[in-house]
């Protein structure tokens, strides 16, 4: 598939895999939501004739931070959501050649929370496709843990049941 072709040596790098260590959004790891935001970003680029290959390069390396940001230590640093545009795009630099795009891209992905204009159609698409991201992953979590409290509640009634029979 094109998609995995395009990021094959990112999602395959050694200090990328350690996102997989870390929680982005409630059960989604910092990887799995690089992933999905490479995904919607890919499609949409590629739909409208954009450099979708740029755009989903860096879309997968937009949070790379390797540290738990629920978490006070010293590696996360205070106003996480203002500084770790900075973080990932001086991790990926370690790591790849980035151009200009991807390092635009990567930059300004919390923009409009960090004020600085998007300079690239590209860079627009991954902060609404970032955005989109954390909107299903979010609600991926509340729906299952809605069917879980259902499961449970069922499992009370049912052991209340088995109860007042046995009494
Ligand atoms: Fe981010
Ligand atoms: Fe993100």
């Amino acid at each position: 598939m094109e998609f995995d072709e395009i990021i094959k040596d990112i999602k395959n790098n050694k200090t990328v895999l350690q996102m997989k260590n870390f929680r982005q959004h409630y059960d989604t790891s910092c990887y799995e939501h690089c992933m999905n935001v490479a995904k919607y970003t890919y499609l949409i680029c590629k739909k409208h004739n954009l450099d979708y290959i740029s755009a989903t390069r860096a879309a997968m390396l937009h949070d790379l931070f390797l540290y738990d940001w629920r978490v006070k230590s010293s590696k996360s640093p205070r106003f996480h959501g203002y500084k770790h545009p900075k973080i990932a795009l001086e991790n990926s630099k370690k790591l790849f050649d980035l151009n200009e795009k991807e390092k635009d891209i990567i930059l300004k992905h919390m923009w409009p929370l960090t004020l600085s204009l998007p300079k690239y159609k590209e860079s627009f698409i991954v902060t609404l496709a970032d955005k989109y991201s954390t909107f299903i992953e979010t609600k991926e979590y509340y729906k299952h843990n809605y069917k879980l409290q259902k499961i449970y509640r069922y499992a009370y009634v049912f052991l209340c049941l088995l109860v007042f029979r046995i009494v």
